[in-house]
């Protein structure tokens, strides 16, 4: 079956000194049995991700090194970009694509998330495009146009074994940084439409095999109980993935 996915979304915070530090805790604090329960990817800054990889591969540690954003071009006059192909060459594994952070502030568009989802494929990494609706477009019952939308066009072009081993994170606007977390019944049907979605888009393989993670405010208290969800398949953390204490937590799926 589907492992769960734990991923820390570190955003602008912690430089490489702070990563290094935060990387080794969390290595005290994870252990093998947890790496064999879940997948556990960390996403540092871009200027950190060297860091992190030279602790990871020097101390053979079990987290996946991720990264937060790049650009859909292997290279280019594009001023203060990041290649998927640098991401790449340094180990990475897994890269955020489609946060609502850079869709609503940096203006990111469906067509260049799926841009993205293309290109970090196309470096043999694994994306893992956000997707999720504001308080007023839930309010005015708008969720599930917004999320499949954004679901149908990140996908678009894509073959059904690439949909199959890819990662989206259901990450409602109104959850993140907000300490307001969708109920585990919210996360859960959110989750099983966007399974759905991806069924009629590329097949039952398919959705099987996707992983489907939650996002918005999860803390080590609230892990068990989205995980334990059937169409939940793991959690894309922000503020509590720069504590290591809290997120070592969450990685122990709240055990
Ligand atoms: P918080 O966990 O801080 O709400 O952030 C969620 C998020 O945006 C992860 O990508």
């Amino acid at each position: 079956m589907r492992k769960p996915l734990i991923s820390g979304n570190w955003k602008m915070n912690h430089n490489h000194f702070e990563a290094i530090q935060c990387v080794q805790k969390l290595a005290y604090l994870v252990g093998k049995e947890d790496f064999d329960r879940a997948d556990v990817s960390i996403h540092p800054p871009f200027t950190d991700i060297r860091s992190v990889q030279t602790v990871i591969d020097a101390d053979r540690l079990q987290f996946i090194l991720g990264a937060q954003h790049c650009h859909w071009d292997d290279k280019g006059a594009f001023t203060g970009e990041v290649s998927p192909s640098f991401l790449s060459k340094l180990g990475v594994k897994y890269v955020i694509c489609g946060h609502s952070e850079r869709r609503e502030l940096f203006g990111e568009t469906d067509q260049m998330v799926a841009n993205k989802v293309a290109a970090i494929l196309r470096h043999g990494m694994t994306p893992i495009m956000c997707c999720g609706e504001t308080l007023s477009e839930r309010e005015s019952g708008q969720t599930e146009a917004k999320v499949l939308g954004q679901v149908r066009a990140g996908l678009a072009g894509r073959k059904p074994e690439q949909v199959a081993s890819m990662v989206i994170a259901y990450e409602p606007i109104w959850a993140i940084g907000t300490g307001r977390t969708a109920t585990s019944d919210d996360a859960q049907h959110m989750c099983a439409a966007i399974r759905h979605a991806v069924a009629g888009l590329a097949g039952a393989d398919a959705a099987a095999s996707i992983r489907v993670q939650y996002g918005g405010s999860v803390k080590a208290g609230t892990i068990a109980e989205l995980i334990a969800q059937p169409d939940v398949d793991g959690a894309l953390v922000g503020g509590a993935s720069l504590d290591p204490d809290e997120f070592a937590r969450i990685a122990k799926l709240g055990a």
